[in-house]
């Protein structure tokens, strides 16, 4: 982390009125629904050049998480004032920056059932530099395979990210960079990112069931394939048939488009990032600049 002072917002139980805060300033409570119970949602938002990318598609999966959890907050204007405070604060109105924003259901003893109604949502954003891994993304990743033992709604952005976690170790400790969930035989999507393979020249991803999440790079590669005349298929890779897939890909927020070039140190087509991503990775480059102009 640099020297420089990292500002926060934090709406609690301690700041109910809303504070912009030193990071390191920043205080939640133990008995946080988020803290003991993994009670709450998430996004992460890029700019490019300081300029957001694809803002509203977040703000509004965002909305779909809460109410999906039920979790009574809706005040997205003071989300989008907060997140473009932040950025002036952080001095990043240029070059590229990450967001992460978290509300939980707030401060309340500890108990299973909602706390009571009077009781208002956590809110907390940050901004910070972004520094995308341009050499993943031009050599490619090495990916392992986990089984997906994640809970039944996967279209959440919970906050409850255990089985992420846990798959996400066991990749780094096998030397890779994601793994790739499979459940019930099937490719589901990475840790944290959805994953696309290239057969026939035809692309193939998870349709968007409650298995995925429904990743707003993943709607962008969708959009560059009907663009380009590129054929998709939204269906299910059976994980044995990896060894088939002449190209693999992830894409994500942080991600962007990053080609597979391994799967459980078994190489993916010739070995190299394939024709197809790296036609992608470049209509994504120059999707995103247009739209950040
Ligand atoms: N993750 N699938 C999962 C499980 C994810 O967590 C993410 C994003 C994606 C890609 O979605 P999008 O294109 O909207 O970023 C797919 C974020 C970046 C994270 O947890 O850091």
């Amino acid at each position: 982390m640099s020297s420089r002072k990292e500002w926060a917002y934090i709406k609690s139980k301690t700041a109910p009125k809303g504070l912009f805060l030193p990071k390191d300033k920043v205080n939640i409570s133990p008995n946080d629904r988020g803290f003991m119970f993994a009670d709450g949602v998430y996004e992460v938002i890029r700019t490019y050049n300081g300029k957001f990318y694809r803002l509203p598609e977040h703000l509004k999966r965002f909305q779909h998480s809460l109410d999906a959890l039920r979790i009574n907050f809706s005040d997205i204007p003071l989300i989008e004032a907060a997140i473009k405070e932040l950025l002036a604060r952080n001095k990043l109105p240029t070059g590229d920056a990450t967001i992460y924003l978290q509300v939980t259901r707030g401060v309340w003893q500890r108990a299973h059932e909602f706390p009571p109604k009077s009781v208002r949502p956590t809110v907390y954003v940050e901004a910070a530099r972004f520094v995308p891994q341009k050499e993943y993304a031009r050599l490619g990743i090495a990916a392992i395979t986990a089984s997906d033992i994640r809970w039944g709604r996967c279209d959440i952005k919970s906050i409850g990210l255990l089985a992420n976690v846990l798959a996400r170790q066991r990749a780094v400790e096998n030397g890779a960079m994601e793994a790739i969930f499979v459940r019930d035989g099937v490719i589901t999507e990475g840790t944290h990112t959805n994953v696309f393979g290239v057969q026939k020249g035809e692309v193939i991803t998870h349709p968007k069931t409650n298995h995925i999440l429904a990743g707003i790079t993943r709607e962008a590669v969708l959009h560059l394939c009907a663009t380009y005349g590129i054929p998709v298929c939204e269906t299910f890779i059976p994980e044995c048939n990896i060894p088939k897939l002449d190209e693999l890909f992830i894409a994500g927020t942080t991600t962007e488009i990053t080609p597979v070039i391994k799967v459980n140190g078994k190489p993916i087509g010739t070995g190299k990032p394939g024709k197809l991503t790296k036609a992608l990775q470049v209509a994504f480059r120059d999707h995103v600049l247009a739209a950040a102009r």
